[in-house]
């Protein structure tokens, strides 16, 4: 007991992010007993009371290597993509001064994983991981495009190629349409640099799910699946958004249909790492279809999903610090996935009129009443004179944990009606379409 206190590593730490899924990597970190300072850069109202907030942007790397110096922060935790994308990983590699430095996120290479779909389809084809059938073009192949299109079934799926904060991909239900979309992709660059590359691939007919490992590229940890809900209205309907609630554990992905995403997709992932040199350690979201109980993968994010992490981060029993240091050594075989048998619900509260336009700066009353349920600040500020105001499309994720998926959205519904803001939206019917799941064939 003496020697274990006496060695035990305390660190501090530096998260980078401001949505509702660092305000759970917040709260979760905060719970370790080795972690002695915590920063979030910039963070939100909530992450707040778990650390300091810093206000650096998480994509200013200059001003991070500085916090970094200045407090002597020993490991960054990436909430986000875009500092991945843009090689804050290679960024502290290539500097002597802070290379040491472990970050939980993969290096530039490995975040093409998510930055670049075409990579991550090559990446799939070549290490034989099941997924949709798909070509590549750009604005000078547009005619062999066209022949793609001719040639497929309908629906179309269109993507940009590059990140295009997660609006860059068109379902089109016939070939005019596709066509029509290609062009206002590849030459009127409706998504910017990122569509300058379009990837057109099969469409898959299934029922969507997210699986999250925590990898130091060679072992992994297999962390709690969970179903996201895309869509801003009830019943899957209307425009999409970043996510508007979440529900894990998954009915659906039962030990047999688990046992295939283990050896068809996530074993195969990370020897494709291994094989293709390529330096990550952190997480992978896998974003699955499950094709009438067969697995494919839609997309690979580089990170933990938001609202997905928020439902989460509650059953995952195991000390987050404890976890990163092994994956930063590289000793994730010596750790054990501990989660809670408890279903978890999560429901996103979000501006009137999100996705689209929306108002800022409203007063949130009512959050401290909440007891049978944990509160994830997102788009929320403090103001000056101390009460906490609506800062963004998504506002906060309210999220509870119960023995099973109806006592969890009796739960949060009953406590979310404690809530107030101006125009304060939810979806209604998080989970429901979950309660009676008959397992796919
Ligand atoms: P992504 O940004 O890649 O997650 O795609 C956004 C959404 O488009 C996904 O969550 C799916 O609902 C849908 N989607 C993407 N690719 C396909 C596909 N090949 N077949 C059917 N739906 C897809
Ligand atoms: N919930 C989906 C995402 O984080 O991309």
């Amino acid at each position: 007991m003496f020697a274990s206190v006496l060695f035990q590593v305390i660190m501090n730490i530096l998260l980078l992010g401001s949505g509702g899924r660092e305000c759970a990597l917040a709260w979760k970190l905060s719970q370790s007993s080795h972690l002695h300072n915590l920063w979030i850069a910039p963070g939100n109202a909530g992450t707040a009371q778990y650390g300091s907030n810093v206000a650096i942007p998480e994509n200013d790397f200059e001003a991070i290597r500085q916090l970094v110096i200045d407090n002597d922060i020993n490991m960054i935790v990436v909430g986000p993509e875009a500092p991945l994308a843009a090689g804050i990983v290679d960024f502290f590699k290539k500097e002597p001064a802070i290379s040491h430095i472990g970050i939980i996120g993969p290096s530039e290479h490995g975040a093409m994983l998510e930055s670049s779909k075409d990579f991550a389809k090559g990446f799939m084809l070549r290490n034989n991981i099941p997924t949709a059938g798909y070509k590549t073009f750009t604005i000078a192949d547009i005619p062999a495009a066209h022949d793609f299109i001719d040639s497929m079934h309908p629906p179309y799926v269109l993507k940009a190629d590059g990140l295009a904060q997660g609006k860059g991909v068109v379902i089109c239900d016939n070939a005019d349409e596709a066509k029509q979309t290609l062009a206002e992709m590849l030459k009127n660059k409706k998504f910017g640099k990122a569509s300058e590359r379009v990837v057109i691939e099969e469409f898959l007919r299934g029922i969507e799910l997210s699986i999250f490992v925590l990898t130091d590229g060679v072992n992994y940890l297999l962390l709690p699946a969970a179903k996201d809900y895309k869509r801003i209205g009830d019943d899957d309907t209307g425009l999409n958004t970043g996510g508007m609630g979440a529900v894990s554990p998954v009915n659906f992905a039962d030990e047999v249909f688990m046992k295939k995403v283990e050896e068809r997709i996530l074993k195969p992932t990370i020897l494709g790492i291994q094989k293709e040199n390529i330096d990550y350690k952190g997480f992978i979201f896998f974003g699955l279809m499950n094709c009438n109980g067969d697995p494919y993968v839609i997309e690979y994010n580089v990170r933990l999903g938001d609202p997905e992490t928020e439902a989460i981060i509650p059953r995952i029993e195991n000390d987050f610090v404890e976890m990163f240091q092994k994956t930063l050594s590289g000793k994730l075989h010596e750790a054990r996935i501990e989660i809670s048998e408890k279903y978890a619900v999560t429901v996103i509260l979000a501006s009137g009129g999100y996705p689209g336009d929306y108002e800022k700066g409203f007063e949130i009353n009512g959050f401290e009443k909440i007891k049978e349920a944990l509160i994830f600040h997102a788009g929320t500020k403090k103001s000056d004179a101390g009460s906490i105001l609506t800062n963004g499309g998504r506002v906060m994720a309210v999220t509870a944990l119960g023995e099973t998926l109806e006592l969890c959205r009796e739960y949060v519904y009953n406590e979310i009606e404690k809530i107030h803001f101006q125009g304060v939206y939810y979806r209604k019917d998080i989970g429901k379409d979950l309660l009676h799941f008959q397992p796919l064939e």
